[in-house]
């Protein structure tokens, strides 16, 4: 630990030589355990604790090593890639929670001499079949990567990088989240951020950090838009075509006739739709089967009106909704932690030119799944506005 004294420093390294022999060097599998979980304790309790007593090769802090753990577990994530193994702490920490997904690590390390260190505490923490390290310049290797990686962190020390993150883009999937530690050197910053904003990811900054530089990560999703009109689907192509990088796919839909299969998704969210619905009980249902567990729906639709905010428009079969009555057909076709709030107040004139007030809901609901990241969310509850009560 950086700031432990120097004798607690010296104790601490006395007890790992007395309790863990084998981590002085020599055999590279830890002490026999009855089981994987007694195993894994172990990890979490003695063994990384004894290489934070050690913290020789600016390993990331313990706090961000858990936040690694939770991130991978939580979010499911089956294979990684990690730039910056030194010797192996971190890979141990995302190693942790790949096994518990049945995911893999690759993790590559520049200088020889640690990247067998890694090896050794990978084998140590029992995590060989999970883990593979590396050794090699992180721009050399990843010209050989293979397949697609979920997950990728950089954690290379006091350098740029820019080019790194450019290096492994191509191999990244579209649901990947990319964490960059300590990227404050060298201009990293700035560049990297612009870099990811122009791309449209979803940027999250200023995860805790040993104080050296910045933190963030990046979530990048691939949006699929579905409209049963192939007029408004050509509007929308036109504007994809100006930008959006390959990141929103279209797909010509008749959501209430047409039977959906294969794809699974993390959120439906629909807005202005639903009143063009007959049988919205019905389609609530198909769109429950097209989440995976842990998903989540998020629905925009208009409260109750008098049937001006349309006029005489044909298709219109709802003038609004009472909120209790989606809420209960969100319940009967599977979604729990049903939340609402109002999302939106506004006027605008009707056909006849008097001006008339509107208001649009968001409610949402998550399909149960143990351990997944949408049941911990707190559902959107409340009626407080998201904006201002006229537009
Ligand atoms: C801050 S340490 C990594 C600490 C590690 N992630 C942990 O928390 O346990 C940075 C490591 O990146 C390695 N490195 C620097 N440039 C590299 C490159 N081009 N390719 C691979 N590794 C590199 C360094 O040798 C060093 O061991």
């Amino acid at each position: 630990m950086p700031n432990k004294s120097f004798v607690s420093r010296l104790i601490a390294i006395a007890c790992v030589v007395v309790l863990v022999p084998s981590l002085a060097g020599g055999a590279s599998s830890g002490p026999d355990f009855s089981s994987s979980e007694e195993r894994r304790a172990w990890v979490l309790t003695t063994f990384l604790k004894d290489i934070e007593a050690r913290w020789r090769f600016h390993n990331v802090p313990a706090a961000d090593g858990r936040f690694l753990y939770d991130l991978v577990r939580e979010t499911k994530r089956q294979r990684a890639l990690e730039f910056g193994s030194a010797n192996g702490y971190s890979a141990i920490w995302i190693g942790l929670g790949l096994e518990e997904n049945g995911g893999r690590l690759d993790t590559v390390e520049i200088d020889p001499g640690r990247s067998k260190l890694c090896e050794k505490n990978v084998g140590q923490a029992g995590l060989e079949s999970v883990v593979n390290c590396i050794n090699g310049d992180a721009l050399k290797v990843s010209k050989t990567l293979d397949g697609k990686y979920d997950f990728f962190f950089i954690d290379l020390g006091v350098v740029e990088v820019f080019s790194f993150l450019e290096s492994v883009e191509s191999k990244l999937s579209d649901d990947a989240i990319i964490l960059l530690h300590n990227i404050g050197f060298e201009g990293s910053y700035k560049k990297t951020l612009d870099y990811a904003r122009q791309r449209g990811w979803a940027v999250e900054k200023g995860r805790p950090s040993d104080g050296h530089g910045y933190g963030f990560f990046v979530v990048r999703k691939h949006l699929h838009a579905w409209d049963s009109s192939p007029a408004m689907l050509s509007v929308l192509e036109a504007k994809l075509r100006k930008g959006a990088n390959g990141k929103i796919s279209t797909k010509c839909i008749d959501l209430t006739a047409d039977e959906i299969s294969g794809e699974k998704f993390d959120l439906v969210y629909s807005s202005m739709a639903l009143h063009h619905v007959r049988d919205t009980e019905r389609l609530l249902g198909k769109l429950y089967r097209l989440l995976v567990p842990g998903g989540c729906i998020a629905l925009v639709d208009l409260d109750v009106e008098d049937g001006s905010f349309h006029g005489d428009n044909p298709g219109v079969h709802h003038h609004g909704f009472q909120r209790d009555e989606i809420e209960r057909q969100l319940t009967t076709v599977g979604f729990r932690s049903i939340g609402q709030r109002t999302a939106y107040c506004f006027e605008k004139p009707d056909e006849s030119g008097i001006t008339k007030k509107y208001s649009l809901f968001l409610m949402t609901g998550y399909v149960a799944a143990e351990g997944r990241l949408g049941e911990f969310d707190v559902p959107v509850s409340g009626t407080d506005d998201l904006s201002s009560s006229s537009a």
